[in-house]
């Protein structure tokens, strides 16, 4: 998927970069580098992309600035489509004007649709995606099991998930998730849930997707110096009269790759009307398809 020519002068996308509250810190090209909140470059590695993407369609969802959507163009990616909803509709100090001044300081062929996690289906994203990214969204959703069900029915039979999120509890294997009824993580309201690691690949078994694999375990080294690190802030916050966070040392977060059973809706397909294939995740044998929500959808 290669890229057409970049249309704004050096000039004048520094002056609209400038005016722009970024997420991703990342290269707009002429030497303009946007000042965001993450710099993606620092995670990519853990993602575990593959380098040469070509003959992949991809989906990015929750791709705000849209730095992983044309990392993947970058690496030749077919076809990259990036879908976000909460930041892009203003509902947040965030917008779309970032995805947007990139796209057009890339020279950019990404496509995108502005669609809740919770709607997402073949038919609103352009169809199925070989590789899917949901990269730090899980945690902000009120019901990630049925969040998954629906990125599981927009990944292509044997296309990739790669899955990057908060996790808490990692005090425990057993599957387990923290739930922040408030502004416990981060003094955000948009945070609901800290599965740990086994929580989040047990839940995408139960959407749908086998051989989940934690491809970025925290080394014991890194944990405890993060652990450090957080001890010696909640200490400094304790002497301020205000501490925060309580258990934080049991966090981090973490990247699973999971993939799509390749032959299961082939088969199962051939039993179904046309409604039905664009909502694979009410046909997979799986515990959570024949469940009743235990939340109602926001
Ligand atoms: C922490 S940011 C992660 C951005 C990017 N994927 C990354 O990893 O750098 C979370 C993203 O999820 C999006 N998001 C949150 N809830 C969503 C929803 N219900 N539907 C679609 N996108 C959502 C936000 O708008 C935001 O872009």
């Amino acid at each position: 998927m290669s890229r057409a020519e970049p249309v704004l002068a050096r000039d004048e996308l520094a002056r609209r970069a400038a005016e722009i509250r970024w997420y991703h810190a990342m290269d707009l090209g002429q030497g303009v580098r946007t000042e965001g909140l993450t710099d993606p470059l620092v995670s990519l590695p853990r993602l575990h992309l593959a380098a040469d993407l070509r003959g992949r369609r991809v989906l990015d969802i929750g791709a705000w600035d849209g730095f992983y959507s044309f990392e993947c163009e970058r690496r030749g990616a077919d076809e990259v489509v990036a879908v976000d909803h909460f930041a892009w509709s203003g509902e947040s100090w965030s917008s779309k004007a970032g995805f947007e001044l990139a796209h057009a300081a890339l020279g950019s062929r990404v496509r995108d649709f502005e669609v809740d996690v919770m709607r997402l289906s073949p038919d609103a994203v352009g169809g199925r995606y070989d590789l899917v990214l949901f990269l730090g969204v899980l945690y902000h959703l009120r019901e990630p099991l049925a969040a998954l069900e629906r990125v599981a029915a927009v990944t292509a039979p044997g296309g990739l998930l790669v899955l990057e999120t908060h996790v808490d509890a990692l005090w425990t294997r057993r599957p387990t998730a923290r739930f922040y009824a408030g502004q416990e993580l981060k003094f955000d309201p948009t945070n609901w849930w800290g599965p740990n690691p086994e929580a989040v690949c047990a839940l995408l078994r139960a959407a749908g997707f086998t051989e989940p694999v934690v491809v970025s375990p925290d080394s014991a080294a890194y944990r405890l110096s993060r652990a450090g690190r957080r001890a010696a802030a909640h200490a400094a916050r304790w002497a301020r009269g205000r501490p925060r966070e309580p258990g934080a040392w049991a966090q981090g977060r973490c990247v699973v790759h999971a993939r799509r059973p390749a032959g299961q809706l082939t088969v199962i397909r051939s039993l179904l009307t046309e409604e039905s294939t664009s909502a694979p995740s009410s046909v997979t044998t799986t515990r959570s398809s024949i469940r009743t929500p235990k939340r109602p959808g926001r």
